[in-house]
């Protein structure tokens, strides 16, 4: 088998989000975050998308997998000790923006928060790993969303500005690695998680999306510059939910259908963040939707002074659209669909398994923007089971991953320049769309189900010691 060359210190890890692993809900002060209120299943994310939605806890109506998580809170230091075997060089996790500002508006920082993410630092170096952190992970205070309207209010980005202040003078010495909002494109899809409002009315739709875009994208360039002056040495990164769009066939109109789709919705966000200006595609868009955003002065140059460092990005699937097509074609997918590839073959959640993508993104996104690219979620969403001698044979999860990788390893003899990789779900976590402990990622299983029983006991997959072996050799054992 051919080996790969990846270059010396490329970062290799796991990547988690503190609303899908930590759990701790309401100790040390924290806040409700949207996160908190979504409940398990399949229909959460339209429940919390719901016109009307009240942001409320009803534990007599539902179950909350989010509250107790895995339990992170209390058990990081047997899971970073498990992280260091597998020889992690970083971990993504994020801060819960509510431990840090429960409400999300107040004055004063938390202290009891920020010494919790203290204590994550200290033990991550304690084993040679360096944190990458998401400032912010589909974890909005309930507070700004039910006060403000989220991120369609101004007075958003000022409460962010106190937020990542706070967590750069805190942190800037122990944080080199920074993004700020997960999946930022998302909200194109689902306002909800990523901008923190739900539509009212179809109609209402489009000024309101992008004036809170507009306001995340000054709130970026604004940490962007923060932490570039705060920490010189640290890098700071956007973070796209990227899927290649393939055309269906070589119908023009298809093929030109797929452009756009791409265009809106893996680059739009990227050209703003990384080039520092809005792209010139989205002028048509915005007159044809009547789109009139509110732009203050100063904030055009914010945003062309607070360029990233680096693109991070998840790749989980490609998508292939069809300017016409009837729901019997539709595929399923990361928040987007599109129609089946008669190419592919699919998880048991639906989202097709495509290697080559990668490659493919990453060849497009280095074309394109000519910055560093940092892998920051991949994975493979699977029903692991444990045998009756406790060993949990997920062949399925390395296959996966082997394949993504050598993909990765084609990419850089392609001449991108890739930092590094960081599994989604390196230790099974609450799934962020159905809510499910069964939609396991690890390496790590966790003993922990969906009508929340279990013991919480981590056990080791097969593919964790793969995964030892693979980051042993920096990638040519694979
Ligand atoms: C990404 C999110 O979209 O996909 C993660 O950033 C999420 O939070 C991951 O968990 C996998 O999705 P899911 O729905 O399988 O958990």
């Amino acid at each position: 088998m051919k080996s790969y060359h990846f270059p010396e210190g490329f970062l290799w890890g796991g990547a988690t989000a503190a609303n899908q692993m930590e759990g701790g809900f309401g100790e040390g002060n924290k806040g409700l975050n949207i996160a908190d209120v979504l409940p398990g299943g399949k229909e959460r994310l339209s429940i919390l998308q719901t016109p009307g939605f009240n942001f409320e806890i009803d534990k007599e109506k539902y179950y909350y997998p989010n509250h107790e998580g895995i339990d992170f809170y209390h058990r990081y230091k047997e899971d970073i000790a498990l992280f260091a075997e597998m020889g992690f060089k970083v971990f993504r996790m994020s801060i819960a923006w509510t431990r840090i500002f429960p409400n999300g508006d107040e004055l004063e920082a938390n202290e009891e928060g920020l010494a919790f993410y203290d204590r994550v630092f200290d033990e991550l170096h304690k084993h040679g790993i360096e944190p990458v952190v998401t400032i912010s992970h589909y974890e909005m205070p309930v507070n700004l969303v039910k006060e403000y309207g989220g991120w369609r209010s101004r007075e958003v980005v000022t409460f962010f500005e106190r937020y990542v202040n706070a967590i750069f003078n805190r942190y800037k010495d122990k944080v080199k690695y920074w993004m700020t909002f997960n999946e930022i494109n998302s909200g194109l899809v689902m306002p909800i998680m990523g901008l923190g409002f739900s539509i009212q009315k179809e109609e209402d739709r489009y000024t309101p999306t992008f004036q809170a875009f507009h306001h995340q994208f000054v709130a970026s360039a604004i940490a962007v510059k923060a932490c570039h002056q705060i920490i010189p040495d640290a890098k700071i990164g956007c973070m796209i939910l990227y899927a290649p769009v393939y055309s269906y066939d070589s119908n023009p109109k298809n093929v030109m259908y797929a452009l756009q789709e791409e265009r809106f919705f893996n680059y739009f966000c990227g050209d703003v963040q990384v080039r520092g200006e809005y792209p010139a595609f989205i002028n048509r868009y915005f007159k044809e939707h009547n789109i009139e955003l509110d732009i203050r002065e100063g904030d055009l140059e914010l945003i062309k002074e607070g360029t990233v460092d680096y693109i991070g990005f998840s790749y989980y699937m490609s998508r292939t659209e069809k300017k016409e097509k009837s729901d019997l074609e539709n595929s399923q997918g990361n928040l987007i669909g599109g129609v089946k590839n008669p190419f592919l073959k699919a998880s048991d959640w639906g989202w097709e398994i495509d290697p080559e993508g990668l490659r493919i993104s990453l060849n497009q996104l280095y074309d394109r923007y000519q910055v560093p690219l940092f892998v920051v979620e991949n994975g493979l969403g699977a029903y692991d089971k444990v045998e009756e001698d406790g060993s949990i044979n997920d062949d399925y999860r390395i296959d996966y991953l082997r394949e993504h990788i050598k993909a990765m390893g084609e990419a850089i003899e392609d001449g991108v320049d890739l930092m590094g990789y960081t599994s989604w779900g390196c230790i099974d976590l609450v799934s962020a769309s159905s809510g499910e402990f069964s939609k396991r990622y690890g390496f790590i299983y966790v003993d922990k189900h969906d009508d929340g029983s279990g013991t919480l006991e981590r056990k080791k997959k097969k593919s964790f010691f793969w995964y030892k072996d693979v980051i042993a050799t920096n990638g040519e054992k694979l």
